[in-house]
């Protein structure tokens, strides 16, 4: 699902912010990507969803060589890479639904299965009563539950999550990794989960990779967190 070889970034500003890294994630893996600041979490996921490109090296995702493909064609397929953010990136303008809904409007879905597939969505994350309500009117852990819908409208191979608990408390943090784990199981969703937060790296164990400077300095199968302070 996702293959990465021998992958280098160099920003212009001579930054090396990763060094060479091979990885590979088969579908239906959830991974843990874990580092101290300035590690390269986010520019691997970043590299993974085409946002930037690798300066060397090779990169596939869901079956795309990234490595190869032309600005006109990043659109399509970033409709296989749902994208989730520390801080839920919602349209403030627009009603949960709309917010969902509007994932799949981009992509030109027809209104019929638009709103067939947003309800499936707000129940899946749990916030059909909170269809009609704005962003400013719903609390973080909802706001970033409608995050995840949106990203997850689509029904993209991977989902790719930048520290998606980072602005959360420990309770509402439980629900969104609860909220994953379900997408991962009943969807198939490939996850990606960048986090600082090691109580749930403890608790609720999965492969987990730890870049250090630009490297992957470990890559456990089993999960449980190494200390990088
Ligand atoms: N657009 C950019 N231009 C130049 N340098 C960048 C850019 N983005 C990141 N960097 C640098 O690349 C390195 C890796 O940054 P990255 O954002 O990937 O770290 P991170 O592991 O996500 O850190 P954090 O935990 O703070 O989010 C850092 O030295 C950072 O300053
Ligand atoms: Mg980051």
């Amino acid at each position: 699902m996702i293959k990465l070889e021998n992958v280098t970034k160099v920003y212009k500003t001579g930054t090396r912010a990763l060094n060479g890294i091979s990885l590979y994630i088969n579908q239906g893996e959830f991974v843990y990507i874990i580092g101290a600041t300035g590690s390269g979490k986010s520019t691997l996921i970043k590299i993974l969803n085409g946002e930037e490109a690798a300066s060397k090296g090779k990169v596939n995702v869901a079956g795309t060589d990234l490595t190869k493909l032309r600005t006109g064609r990043i659109p399509y397929f970033r409709r296989n890479v749902g994208v989730v953010y520390q801080d839920f990136c919602l349209l403030p303008k627009k009603t949960v639904f709309e917010n969902v809904a509007f994932a799949l409007e981009v992509v030109s879905e027809k209104t019929i299965y638009i709103r067939k597939r947003v309800r499936e969505v707000l129940k899946l994350v749990d916030l059909e009563e909170k269809a009609k309500s704005f962003p400013n009117e719903i609390s973080g852990g909802q706001k970033q539950r409608v995050a995840i819908g949106r990203a997850i409208a689509n029904k993209p191979k991977v989902l790719i999550a930048d520290e998606p608990t980072g602005n959360l408390d420990p309770e509402k943090s439980e629900e969104i990794i609860a909220l994953l784990e379900r997408i991962n199981r009943e969807e198939g969703t490939t996850i990606l989960m960048v986090t600082h937060d090691k109580e749930l790296v403890e608790k609720h164990k999965k492969r987990t990779i730890l870049l250090q400077d630009g490297y992957i300095v470990a890559d456990l199968m089993e999960g449980g967190y190494v200390s990088h302070d």
